[in-house]
């Protein structure tokens, strides 16, 4: 059935990027809990933390490697690096004990982030990815090599960033878009220009890493695969830095219901999201907005009257997917002042109550009087307006 379209692959950095944002602090065993959850929704590689950043972080990684990366069929378990043999070292060590491991080591490319940041010439750039990606190749026949800020960056630096990360045995190649500057053809374009100029780009897998200050990072990310990368670098609601990351839950519903427009298929099961979701609000401080798509409380309630008679009708009128694909549980139809007769009937016989004309209409009356006073409207409340006929 998926012939047709290439296979995608899944990065999960909610435990890494998503960790590093306010609320979104972990312990040892929400992580590793988190870490159990994403195998079995089926993503390829996790990005399991930042072992140089803390003794806690090594820990974290090193009993997800053993863990959860214990089979050939477990995702892979990643660890962050910067281009530093401390950073490789310890990442080295934190993977280790993972049937399949990778080492992600990143620079920046940008003149802004090299002068300002790292104080360091372009060609000191060059040199310490070389070393640095040869290095971590030492330790993993899997290494990533990312290029920090790659979409404010020049293009021929960034070529000849890319050539040298690539021929000293980088096997996946990052381009972030770091601070979400980007738009959806500029980073399609990106990964075109960088694939088409650089020798031996063919062997490597490219990645998408995208970021959300403009809201662009799931379109950016599906228009990237569009460009040839076929690594996508997401977090579960989309937590990570500032405004966060591309919502992996989007960006995996994107690639189903608009097969047509990205033909591309993953290893995900989608079934799983809805447990992903919950696993992660039990950890973090913050729930994802109602109105966030797939998992958000809103994201399948019709509370109108025309809505909801639409969808009693057929489920299609109003939803271009269903809850139950991603494994979410919804609550369709929400009873309140917009709604109409038929869905308060609906809800009755779903309550048992099969009730005759003049019994809905006694109780429809009654129902939007209430519905004008109080915001929502529960079970108890429709069974407390129901004429005594019908007790
Ligand atoms: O946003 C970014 O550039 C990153 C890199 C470390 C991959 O998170
Ligand atoms: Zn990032």
């Amino acid at each position: 059935m998926n012939t047709a379209s290439d296979r995608v692959f899944f990065f999960d950095t909610t435990l890494r990027d998503g960790e590093q944002s306010p609320g979104c602090t972990m312990h040892h065993d929400e992580k590793v809990r988190f870490a159990h959850q994403l195998a079995l929704l089926g993503v390829d590689i996790i990005e399991a933390g930042f072992p140089i950043a803390s003794d806690g972080d090594f820990t974290s990684v090193q009993t997800i490697a053993r863990e959860v990366g214990s089979s050939a069929t477990a995702p892979r378990i990643a660890a962050l690096a910067r281009c530093k043999a401390g950073d490789i070292e310890a990442a080295a060590r934190a993977v280790a004990p993972a049937v399949k491991n990778r080492i992600h080591v990143f620079i920046a490319s940008s003149d802004l982030h090299l002068e300002v940041k790292l104080r360091i010439t372009r060609q000191q750039a060059l040199d310490q990815a070389g070393e640095m990606v040869a290095l971590a190749k030492s330790h993993a026949e899997d290494v990533e090599f990312s290029a920090e800020d790659a979409t404010r960056s020049d293009i021929d630096f960034l070529t000849q960033l890319v050539t040298v990360a690539i021929q000293a045995g980088a096997t996946t190649i990052n381009l972030p878009d770091t601070v979400g500057y980007s738009t959806p053809s500029e980073y399609q374009r990106l990964f075109e220009t960088i694939r088409a100029r650089v020798p031996g780009s063919d062997k490597a897998i490219f990645s998408t890493h995208c970021h959300d200050d403009l809201g662009l990072a799931v379109i950016n990310t599906v228009s990237g695969l569009l460009g040839g990368a076929r690594q996508m670098e997401v977090s579960m609601h989309g937590i990570g830095e500032r405004a966060g990351n591309a919502a992996l839950e989007e960006v995996a519903a994107i690639l189903q219901v608009r097969r047509d427009a990205y033909p591309f298929h993953s290893g995900l099961d989608l079934k799983q999201i809805g447990a992903t979701s919950k696993a992660l609000d039990q950890i973090i401080s913050f729930a994802p907005s109602p109105n966030k798509a797939i998992v958000g409380k809103n994201a399948f309630a019709h509370a109108s009257g025309i809505h909801q008679h639409g969808m009693l009708a057929n489920p299609k009128t109003y939803e271009i997917m269903t809850p139950g694909h991603f494994g979410v549980i919804a609550n369709t139809i929400v009873l309140g002042k917009h709604s109409g007769r038929r869905a308060l009937e609906h809800r009755l016989k779903e309550l048992g109550y099969n009730l005759n004309k003049e019994e809905i209409d006694e109780t429809y009356t009654r129902f939007t009087a209430l519905a004008d006073r109080k915001k929502s409207i529960y079970d108890q409340d429709i069974l407390g307006l129901l004429p005594q006929t019908t007790l």
